[in-house]
């Protein structure tokens, strides 16, 4: 594990927890660092507009422990960006802008990817966030709209030019969504490009893949995102082999129920245990990967409606384990 200067910020790690929407809440990144130590860790992406409107608490908490946390936000006008990262900047050890997301609805509304298709009113945003703070700016892309405007070379310049510190390279295009695999040597070429810290992201689900990935990149750096549902301990993992070459084991089927349940708590404690376990529903899903008939419990599990019941569930997934019977 190396560390990672960005402007005047010492990160003493180079592994990141990627933003996911709906998911990197202050209670997983607390989870993540429970097992990474070190790791600077993303939020969800907060919009612009809403948060100059009204801030929400839920996507903008963070817990001291959770540091170091970057604040990522999405937007396309300039003077709000600007507002949201000057909002989010007294709790933020850096902002990311978000020019990477393909959904719909963020693209329509020409944020996210959209912004690679308009690299003036990109710069525009970069430079108005560089402006409206004192901490480091990031800034979250991927390869170009589609194959045949890939544009990764001159959007990674003009964004080291408008005065970004950092850039993270999802390496697909928009229009790949999240198909096909993520080209490693392509992003690579984008930390040929620019003097400013490349950060490496796609496809790293272990040890071995984060590796390969510094190795064929080259970057400064690297993201795990989808590598950490149902398994927090990822992160950790990498973490421990870049520092000091041990390959610690993954985690069994007991750890990550363990943790299922403590996440499940903790969201509760955050939500109420209604909208708490309504929003465990997809995280359950990923911790029973792997189990014996995962997908019968999958099917109990997104229907509880008490923590207990997701208790019960859990135990008779362990019975199941180690008798091997129903
Ligand atoms: C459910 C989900 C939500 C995501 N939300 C965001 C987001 O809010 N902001 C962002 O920049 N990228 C977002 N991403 C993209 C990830 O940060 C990452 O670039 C992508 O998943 C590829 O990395 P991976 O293969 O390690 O998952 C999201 C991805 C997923 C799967």
């Amino acid at each position: 594990m190396g560390g990672l200067r960005v402007r005047d910020i010492e990160f003493d790690s180079n592994v990141f927890l990627a933003p996911m929407a709906g998911i990197t809440d202050t209670v997983f990144r607390q989870l993540i660092r429970k097992y990474a130590p070190k790791a600077p860790l993303y939020t969800e992406m907060i919009s612009s507009e809403g948060l100059a409107v009204k801030q929400d608490i839920v996507l903008v908490k963070a817990e001291k422990n959770e540091y170091p946390v970057i604040y990522q936000i999405s937007g396309h006008k300039p003077h709000l960006m600007a507002e949201a990262a000057k909002i989010l900047e007294p709790r933020a050890t850096m902002i990311d802008i978000n020019m990477g997301c393909p959904v719909n609805k963020v693209v329509k509304g020409s944020d996210g990817s959209a912004l690679m298709k308009n690299p003036k009113l990109a710069s525009e945003i970069i430079t108005a966030v560089r402006e409206a703070v004192n901490i480091p700016v990031s800034l979250k892309t991927r390869l170009g709209w589609d194959m045949k405007s890939k544009n990764y070379l001159e959007f990674s310049k003009m964004v080291e030019d408008s005065g970004a510190d950092m850039i993270m390279v999802h390496g697909r295009t928009r229009s790949q969504m999240y198909a096909e695999t993520a080209n490693w040597e392509e992003i690579g070429k984008v930390k040929q490009n620019v003097s400013i810290p490349v950060i490496a992201n796609g496809d790293i689900v272990s040890v071995e893949t984060a590796k390969k990935c510094l190795e064929i990149s080259g970057c400064d750096g690297i993201a795990v995102g989808r590598g950490t549902l149902g398994d927090m301990e990822l992160i950790g993992r990498i973490e421990s082999y870049l520092k000091d070459g041990v390959v610690k084991p993954p985690p069994t089927v007991e750890d990550k129920l363990k943790t299922a349940l403590e996440h499940a708590r903790m969201e509760i404690a955050l939500r109420g245990e209604r909208v708490g376990l309504k929003f465990m529903r997809k995280f359950f899903a990923w911790y029973v990967t792997g189990v014996k008939n995962a997908a019968k419990y999958r099917f109990e599990l997104v229907r509880v409606e008490k923590l207990s019941e997701a208790e019960e569930i859990f135990e008779r997934i362990l019975e199941e384990q180690k008798t091997g019977v129903l």
